[in-house]
């Protein structure tokens, strides 16, 4: 399949443009999306720009029964002399491949989905906000369409992209986040689909999460799922500790997923000749660093959450306070460093963004 497979219908209407200092995160779509079928035979099919709409669906279809779906989340960003920018999109739609993989859904061509992506961002320009923290966020996912209720793979699937402008995924923007430790729920155990970005494991901490901000944190902090010991990630980011100078975050372990800013941290810090070691790392070791003093710093990193800095963890009813709940200085410094690459107000040392 090449771009000229790709049909554009333009929206006779267009809609309103929300302030671009005034945006929140996912609340308001742009006037168009990409689509593309899969069905058995034919394979990925007519894929087609149109403008944004409701589908209809089949009430039998699988993913409202069996939830066979997954998705992805990365963004484009306007740089100040009106280039568009991805930031390492190749490495969503290789995730979206791997989740694929798990989820017994067909492979798709990486390299057309991105070009399509490009061609879609091209008719949405106008949408991309330009004010400091803002980004078009950009949804590309896959459901299972074959109404059946067997439990089996679907035979067909629609793969769509959706845009969203938006501003800080938190209310507390960079301000630093709370987080409450879960040791009830779990949210993925090892040969499970905690690696894959599918809906079940976001349902799955519904839960939890509710009853986190009925006591004041914005999120929870997943424990491993065997003992309920380790440190895995928080709701919607992966989790970094910065210790005794040491940046340390949980390594991989067939239960965490594997974020492209958690790469991309990863990479700078080393860039950077800063420690920093994937390793396991349990909440008795955070809460020891907290009692000797040397937990000088914690955050988050993700596509909707950037680099967000955690002021607090709770407990077991203890309140670990992190450097007096303020941003830390190396929190601070990957936040301007990552958000300057990707708006491309700072030089890309390690060949990240993409020009759409
Ligand atoms: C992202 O960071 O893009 C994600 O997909 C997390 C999402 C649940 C908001």
């Amino acid at each position: 399949m090449n771009l000229q497979n790709i049909t554009i219908t333009l929206s006779e209407t267009k809609k309103e443009k929300p302030q671009s200092d005034q945006l929140e995160f996912g609340k308001v779509f742009t006037d168009h999306m990409f689509i593309m079928d899969f069905s058995t035979g034919l394979g990925w099919h007519d894929p087609r720009i149109v403008p944004y709409q409701p589908i209809t669906m089949d009430p039998a279809s699988m993913i409202f029964h069996y939830g066979q779906s997954v998705f992805e989340g990365l963004k484009a960003y306007q740089t100040d002399d009106g280039r568009v920018l991805l930031f390492r999109p190749e490495k969503n739609f290789r995730r979206l491949n791997q989740s694929n993989d798990r989820l017994c859904i067909p492979e798709l061509d990486e390299e057309f989905v991105l070009e399509a992506l490009k061609k879609l961002i091209e008719v949405e320009r106008e949408w991309i906000p330009s004010a400091e923290g803002t980004s078009l966020y950009i949804r590309p996912f896959i459901i299972s369409t074959e109404p059946f209720l067997g439990v089996h793979p679907s035979s067909s699937y629609k793969f769509m992209i959706i845009l969203s402008p938006v501003g800080s995924y938190y209310k507390e923007g960079i301000h630093p986040v709370k987080i409450a430790v879960e040791s009830k729920y779990v949210r993925a155990v090892n040969g499970g689909t905690g690696t894959a970005k599918t809906g079940g494991n976001y349902a799955a901490s519904l839960k939890a999460q509710e009853v986190s901000e009925k006591i004041g944190y914005s999120q929870v902090l997943w424990l491993d799922g065997v003992e309920k010991k380790y440190i895995e990630e928080v709701g919607s980011m992966n989790v970094f500790f910065k210790i005794n100078g040491e940046v340390i975050t949980p390594a991989l372990n067939g239960s965490i997923l594997e974020g492209v800013t958690r790469t991309s941290i990863i990479e700078l810090l080393k860039h950077w000749n800063v420690p920093v070691t994937e390793r396991k790392i349990s909440m008795d070791d955070v809460r020891q660093a907290y009692l000797d003093g040397t937990l000088e710093e914690a955050f988050g990193t993700g596509t909707a959450a950037v680099i967000s800095p955690i002021g607090e963890f709770f407990w077991n009813d203890e309140k670990l306070v992190i450097n007096d709940g303020k941003t830390g200085e190396l929190s601070k410094k990957l936040f301007d460093t990552l958000t300057g690459i990707q708006t491309g107000k700072l030089a890309d040392p390690l060949g990240w963004v993409v020009e759409v």
